[in-house]
């Protein structure tokens, strides 16, 4: 498995209200979790991070250090994650994304994901967008 301090990192260097340490490390041992990470040049840059419960899945997380951004790295992170969760038997996947976080809402919309609500003031000064797409 890769490891929690370098995911750690990337979770550090990628939101401005990262999870612990400990968090992420609970998270990610959950037996119901799916994570795929991407590594270049022996860094790990990227990660999603999920989980699968009967036949829906939610994505948590997506992250990619600053460095590495606008190459492509995210959609592949959420393809192979997608396909882990398709192969744990979920059919569809959900999310929520701060309505403001632009390239996060983009990089969704892309990848194929619909609008199903909005959540007023959910992160307290932002809405929640949650989307939703079929896997
Ligand atoms: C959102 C994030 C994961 C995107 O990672 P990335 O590897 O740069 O994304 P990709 O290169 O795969 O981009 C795929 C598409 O997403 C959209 N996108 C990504 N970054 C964008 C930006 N800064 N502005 C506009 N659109 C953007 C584009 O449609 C892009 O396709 P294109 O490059 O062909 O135009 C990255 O910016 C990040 O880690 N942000 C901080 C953490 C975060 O907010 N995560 C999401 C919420 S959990």
């Amino acid at each position: 498995m890769d490891s929690i301090d370098e995911i750690y990192f990337v979770e550090k260097n990628c939101f401005s209200d990262p999870w612990t340490r400990e968090m992420l490390e609970s998270e990610i041992l959950n037996k119901l979790s799916v994570l795929e990470t991407e590594t270049k040049n022996g860094i790990l840059c990227g990660f999603a991070l999920g989980r699968v419960v009967a036949d829906e899945s939610e994505l948590f997380k997506i992250a990619v250090l600053p460095d590495f951004r606008r190459l492509g790295i995210a959609q592949k992170l959420l393809s192979k994650i997608h396909g882990q969760m398709r192969q744990k038997g979920a059919r569809v996947c959900f999310l929520e994304v701060r309505s403001r976080n632009f390239p996060a809402v983009s990089l969704y919309e892309k990848a194929g994901y619909q609008r199903v609500r909005v959540i007023p003031r959910y992160y307290g000064d932002d809405d929640a967008v949650v989307l939703k797409r079929e896997l």
